[in-house]
């Protein structure tokens, strides 16, 4: 028997309360081991979650779990930075396990968590923490270890992919789509963290480190949310046969790594752009293995708490479980390529005057910096006024880019900001 307490009574507390009281026999006939959650703590206690909680397990007091010593697995879900991480680190000070679904507190500070849990021979299970109810952690850790991991691409934020859905099928604002997000408690309780690409760059960082060997690198992950997409840009895309996602990309090239969150556009043939609504997706390809992709829900009270299990199941069997970050001192510091330098695809659209001779001098520009033009199109026809004007390109160095963005900007037939959207996929003959 295992005796579990939970710190955190929200949407994916009462998820883990359910499954460990409702799922516990399926879990015993298939383990042979017994969960037994002893203790629940949470500022409010009266609110009826739904779920039959046997008497005395609920409690305001968190030394109640911390420092119970019949506990043996702490599980925390109360996110952010503070208080979350003293009482992980008071409970693995105190030699319990901790499960925990905090992808922020992992990533900005788990090398301090990650020493202390091997200080003190104990464990700490993340899987909720990246994907939700995909067991991407195990995938990275374990189910690919043999690999040299080539790239990760991955949708791992459900707000804003639901967001960016709504935006694609129904044309509804940024803003409705976002509240509705939030009632369905999807969003974290600060939704810029979701929109502005955070929460996706802190389940990066987790997967890379894992995947590449290096350590925790949320600081150097460039990160742009989708904010400032508009429905044009979204409906253009489509036009040319793209679906635009917020991507989380990680990439190993020639010994550097890529790191960065951004809006990306797909083609719309590939299986990761059909991934739409709250679902995540993850694409990995490995040396050996080739291309992988796992696919389910990312966020939500059972999915969520269903990776929180797993983690404690984990914990015991074994009686420990790796972090797969033990040796986190001793890694492997890859650099992580500055923006500057990374290569891509590009998607612009210039607002320019309908006026001959205005294509040629951007497309002069584009030259000058290297930039080689795959496809252009003209939306509209407005004679001396200002219309879209789309162009894709071939391969291009970001800073080149941004350079030659910076000069159209000023010519006076240029008469907004241009925007821009990394292309992924093949490219165009
Ligand atoms: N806010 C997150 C999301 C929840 O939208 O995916 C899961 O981390």
């Amino acid at each position: 028997m295992v005796n579990v307490g939970i710190i955190g009574f929200g949407t994916v507390g009462t998820g883990t309360a359910r499954i460990l009281i409702e799922n516990g026999d399926v879990i015993e006939e298939k383990t042979g081991i017994r969960l037994n959650l002893l203790g629940i703590v949470d500022r409010d206690i009266e609110r009826d979650r739904g779920i039959d909680i046997p008497h005395g397990v609920l409690t305001r007091e968190v030394s109640d779990v911390l420092d119970n010593p019949d506990i043996d697995v702490v599980v925390e879900l109360i996110g952010g930075i503070q208080p979350a991480k003293d009482f992980i680190l008071r409970a693995l000070n105190n030699g319990k396990h901790v499960v925990t679904a905090n992808k922020a507190l992992l990533a900005t500070e788990g090398g301090e968590i990650f020493e202390t849990a091997a200080r003190n021979s104990v464990s700490v299970g993340f899987e909720a923490a990246v994907a939700g109810g995909i067991p991407i952690i195990k995938v990275l850790k374990e189910g690919l270890v043999a690999n040299k991991v080539l790239s990760i691409y991955g949708i791992i934020n459900g707000t804003s992919n639901f967001i960016l859905t709504k935006m694609t099928e129904s044309g509804m604002d940024f803003s409705d789509a976002l509240s509705e997000a939030q009632v369905l408690g999807y969003a974290e309780a600060n939704p810029a963290l979701d929109i502005e690409g955070v929460d996706t760059a802190h389940k990066l960082a987790i997967m890379a480190s894992l995947s590449f060997g290096i350590p925790l690198s949320y600081d150097k992950i460039h990160i742009e949310g989708i904010t400032t997409l508009t429905p044009q840009d979204i409906e253009f895309a489509g036009e040319l046969g793209y679906k635009i996602k917020l991507l989380a990309i990680a990439k190993s090239v020639n010994g550097e790594v890529e790191l960065r969150v951004h809006p990306t556009m797909i083609p719309e043939s590939y299986l990761i752009s059909k991934v739409d609504g709250v679902l995540n997706a993850v694409y990995v390809v490995g040396d050996a293995v080739g291309e992988t992709l796992y696919y389910g829900r990312g966020a939500g009270d059972m999915p969520t708490g269903s990776a929180v299990v797993s983690d404690i199941v984990d914990i015991a069997r074994d009686g420990t479980v790796s972090s797969g970050m033990e040796y986190i001192g001793k890694r492997r510091d890859l650099k992580v390529k500055a923006m500057g330098d990374i290569e891509s695809m590009y998607y612009f659209r210039f607002t320019a005057l309908d006026r001959p001779g205005v294509l040629s001098r951007i497309s002069g520009i584009l030259g000058d910096y290297n930039i080689s033009i795959a496809a252009v199109i003209q939306k509209g026809r407005q004679v001396g006024a200002a219309v879209p004007l789309v162009v894709l390109t071939h391969r291009a160095r970001e800073r080149d880019v941004r350079a030659a963005l910076q000069e159209i900007d000023r010519l006076d037939v240029v008469a907004d900001r241009t925007a821009f959207i990394r292309v992924e996929g093949e490219e165009a003959p």
